[in-house]
Formats: structure tokens, sequence, C-alpha cells
């Protein structure tokens, strides 16, 4: 009698062994290699205020140079700024998309500034579903652009969280894995840092905010994410600038009068650790999360509101993509007028910066031009004077000749 398995949906089967090698063994190595070849995405979304260093943070994480110019700071509302780069080590390929917010933490309400940056996640997992709900999809080579992980920049205040902070990690740990990040951790020291993670996580906790976690469930990592886990929220300096130490090397680092903070020395922040964590090794898991539970939750959602039931097939499908494809045009007549609004504003904005300024100039040159004048009529009247003076003088010259 064989031995049986049951597998993880529960059916039961035997387990055969085999007489010799059949050669499927080398499964994982053609998935590497397949992987190499075919290149992945990597999405990346970084939450924080203006000037927080969210860009400083991506250029030190991934050691490249990026040209996000700094955000305007007079922004009404939340944008999401993107950018994507091919990058390539050890022969895998890398598609990497950064997006950043502008204007978070500024004039907009925090619910408004909250439900923006949702509406970006919910709009990237609904073009995924589009695509998937296509007859003739083309998944392997679709521009994906589903957020597989948020570094959610917290202000190294000591205060703890502010109400738009945990308004905004509550709504977003729904639909993407959030990563939270105290920023610019050299600006408290060692001991308050300690506390004000600890308060972090707190609040997180009491206010039941279910940021991501790195699993734990493969004992190849196992340890390592345990460690890491214990990090959260993981304290990071970021940095531009490299120094060259007495040593002769060169760190990436910033530098006060009373010594450098290197970005990359464990003693000084987790930037190391979170980069472990992030890049090294969890991207699997979080694409992984990304696509097996957060967007299979935003699809269930959403076929369940347009009626579709198990087992649906045919012409509800058909129905359904119908329904779908035409609120989504309706979404994009939507969004061309806020567009349309949006351009027109600040066009006429532009207009009457630019008439004002033109005013400005034209009072500018007016005054300009009176003092020209009086400074004319001055110097005329002093030539009239001395004029004058001379005449008189000839006059009295002549008259005292004639005398003698
Ligand atoms: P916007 O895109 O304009 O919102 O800015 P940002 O959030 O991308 O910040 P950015 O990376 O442009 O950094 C803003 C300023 O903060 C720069 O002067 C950085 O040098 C500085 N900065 C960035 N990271 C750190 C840090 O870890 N510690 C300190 N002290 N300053 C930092």
């Amino acid at each position: 009698m064989p031995k049986t398995i049951v597998t993880e949906d529960g059916t039961t089967m035997p387990l055969v062994h085999l007489n010799g090698y059949v050669g499927f063994e080398s499964l994982p190595c053609q998935l590497v290699h397949y992987c190499k070849k075919q290149g992945f995405q990597f999405n990346l979304l970084c939450v924080g205020t203006t000037g927080s260093g969210k860009t400083t943070l991506m250029e030190s994480l991934f050691n490249m140079k990026l040209e996000l110019e700094p955000c305007d700071t007079e922004l009404k509302s939340v944008e999401l700024k993107s950018q994507v780069f091919e990058v390539e080590e050890g022969g895998v390929k890398v598609k990497l998309r950064f997006v950043e917010t502008a204007g978070f933490g500024g004039q907009a309400s925090v619910e408004q500034s909250a439900k923006t940056i949702v509406d970006y996640l919910d709009e990237q997992y609904e073009a995924y579903l589009r695509e998937e709900l296509k007859v003739s999809r083309r998944l392997s080579q679709y521009n994906d652009t589903r957020i597989h992980a948020c570094l959610y920049l917290i202000s190294a205040t000591g205060h703890g969280l502010l109400t738009r902070d945990l308004h905004t990690l509550r709504e977003l740990s729904k639909r993407v894995n959030v990563i939270p990040i105290i920023a610019r951790a050299d600006t408290r020291c060692k001991d308050e840092l300690v506390r004000f993670k600890k308060r972090v996580l707190e609040e997180l906790r009491q206010n039941n905010i279910d940021y991501y976690t790195f699993p734990t469930d493969d004992e190849a990592i196992k340890k390592q994410n345990e460690v890491l886990n214990k990090l959260m929220p993981f304290a990071v300096v970021g940095s531009t600038d490299f120094v060259t130490k007495e040593d002769g090397s060169t760190v990436r680092a910033r530098s006060y009068p009373w010594g450098i903070v290197e970005v990359e020395n464990e003693e000084h922040c987790d930037f190391v650790r979170l980069r472990e964590a992030l890049l090294r090794l969890n991207v699997d898991s979080l694409r992984t999360r990304t696509h097996k539970i957060l967007y299979e939750a935003y699809r269930q959602d959403r076929l369940l509101k347009m009626n579709m039931k198990d087992g649906d097939c045919g012409p509800k499908m058909a129905e359904a993509y119908e329904q779908m494809n035409s609120e989504f045009k309706a979404e994009m007549v939507k969004k061309d007028r806020e567009f349309d609004r949006i351009f027109t504003e600040r066009v006429n904005q532009k207009e009457a910066d630019l008439k004002r300024q033109e005013e400005l100039l034209d009072l500018r040159q007016r005054a300009m031009e009176e003092r020209h004048e009086d400074e004319m009529r001055r110097v005329e009247a002093s030539i009239k004077l001395a004029e004058d003076e001379l005449v008189k003088l000839k006059a009295r010259d002549a008259k005292k000749k004639q005398k003698s």
C-alpha cells in the first residue's frame, strides 16, 4: 500500500517513489533561468510629507541618482509622481517603478489625501483586473503597475503618530504592504529613537493597523526575518553625498560639524537592515502577497459588486466585462473633465500671475521714468542757473573793463 499525502486543497493522493532519474528536479533552475530572461517588475510607493526625504531614501536604497523635481509646496491636493527604470544586477533585470507623493501633509484634508493615494492603488488593481478579464489577455507582457510595497515615512518628532499618519496608514494597509519607517533618524538621539519606535508600534497596535511583517514561514529566511520584524519601524538616514573617511574609504553619509552619520553603518541607523529586508530577502514575498492576497481581495470585492457569483461564466462574464468597461469609460470621461478643469484653472492662475507681474513692471517703469524726468529737470535748472551766473559774471567783467 503506497504512502498517501494530503495536499493544500485537501485532496488525498498516493506518494509514489521514482525508480530512476527523470529530470524534473531541474525545475528550480528552469525557473531561475526564466526569471533572469524575463526579468521582473518591482513597484515601490513612498509616502511622506514634503521634504521628508523620500527621494533621498530611494536614491540611497537603489544607489542611483533620481532626477525627481522637489515638490511644489503650494499644491492644494496630493499628487503621485512616478518614474520607471530598468536596472540589472548579476544578470537579473528588474523594471523598477518609483512612485512618490507630492503635497502630502500640505493643504489637502487628511481624508482627501489618503483617498487620493488609495484611489491610485485601486486604479492599478483595476487595470490589472481589466486585462485579466479580457478574452485575449497578455498577462505575461503586461506592464504591471500594482504597488508591491509602500514605504510610509513617519516624521521623527518623538511625539508619536499624528492623526494624518493613523488615518492614512489604516487605509493603506488594507490595500498595500505597508512598511513604516522613521525618516531623518539622525535628528533624534539613540534613546529617543528607541522610545519613539516603541510608541509608534503601540499606537499601530492600539489602532489595529496591520502593517506588513516579513514572513517567518520559510525556514530559509525565518531567523533573519524575525530579527528584521523586531526592528520595525526602521529608523533610517538617507543621503546623496559621499564622504571620504580617514582610512581612505568613501561612504554615503551626512556631514555635521561634530562628525558624520553613515547611512550604511548599522551603528548609526537601520538603513542596511531595511535594504536587506526589502530588496535582498523579501521581494518575492512582497510581490506574492500583493497578487495573492491584496489583489485577490480587490478582485473579489469588485466582482461581487458586479453581482457575479462563483460558477458564473459565458454571458454573465461578458455582461460583467461590459459593465466594467463602461464604468472605466465613464471614469475616464470624468478624469478628462477633471484634468481639463485643473488645466484651465492653472492656465488662468498663470495668466493672472503674469498680468500682475506685467502691471508691477509697468508701475516700476513709470516710477523710474518719473524719477528720470525729475532728475533731468533738476539738471536743466542747475545748467540754467550756471548759465545765468556766467552771463552776470561776463556783464560784471565788461563793466569793470569799461570803467578802467
Ligand atoms: P519633496 O519631493 O520635495 O517632497 O522632498 P522629498 O521628501 O523627496 O525629500 P528630499 O529627498 O528631496 O530631501 C529633502 C531635504 O531633506 C534635503 O535637503 C535632504 O538632504 C534632506 N534629507 C533627506 N534625508 C535626510 C535624512 O535622513 N536626515 C536629514 N537630516 N536630512 C535628510
